[in-house]
């Protein structure tokens, strides 16, 4: 009688132990997916996000003052000391010279298209001749500052 309560005493044990054991593996194969899943899905998102805005954002050729005193300068006679397109020379432009704080318009030029009318001229940017081109008088890294400075009185970029 006593060998047979230890058998089934045993028989207990080792049910108890098996439920426990196949409840864990439950408990595993439930979790596992979720904590294999998450990373998948979220981490390539931040990456993608964060990488595709940030390129075109970064501006070489920071405007210093000397920026600021080359346009006073070359640029202000006719485009206005604060760049309105009101210089002392605009009355007598054939065509009126552009008023760098009007956002709308400059939103629609590219860093490139504005570079290449400073370096060239009106004429050859498809503007008017009364442009004049600035390549022999200003290096290319003063003309990238300028258009710097232009985006700065426009406060806009190109979209
Ligand atoms: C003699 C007058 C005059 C001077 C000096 C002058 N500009 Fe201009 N600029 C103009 C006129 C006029 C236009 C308008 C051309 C048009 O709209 O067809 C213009 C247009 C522009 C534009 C707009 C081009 C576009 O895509 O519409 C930029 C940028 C510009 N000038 C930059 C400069 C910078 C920088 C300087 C100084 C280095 C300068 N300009 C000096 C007369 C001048």
């Amino acid at each position: 009688m006593r060998r047979v309560e230890v058998l089934k005493n045993w028989m207990m044990i080792s049910l108890v132990l098996l439920l426990v054991v196949l409840c864990s593996a439950c408990g595993e194969s439930k979790t596992n997916p979720k904590a294999s899943e998450a990373p998948e899905i979220s981490a390539p998102q931040p990456v993608t996000q964060d990488a595709s805005p940030s390129p075109p954002r970064v501006k070489t050729h920071p405007v210093t003052t000397g920026t600021r005193e080359t346009y006073q300068w070359y640029c202000a006679q006719c485009h206005g000391i604060k760049g309105k397109g009101n210089g002392i020379n605009a009355p007598h432009t054939a065509v009126p010279p552009r008023d760098h704080t009007k956002a709308e318009y400059l939103e629609t030029r590219s860093d490139e298209q504005l570079f290449h009318v400073i370096k060239f001229g009106g004429l050859a940017g498809g503007r008017a001749p009364c442009m004049p081109r600035w390549g022999h008088t200003l290096n290319d890294d003063t003309i990238h500052a300028l258009v710097n400075y232009i985006r700065e009185l426009c406060e806009c970029d190109y979209l």
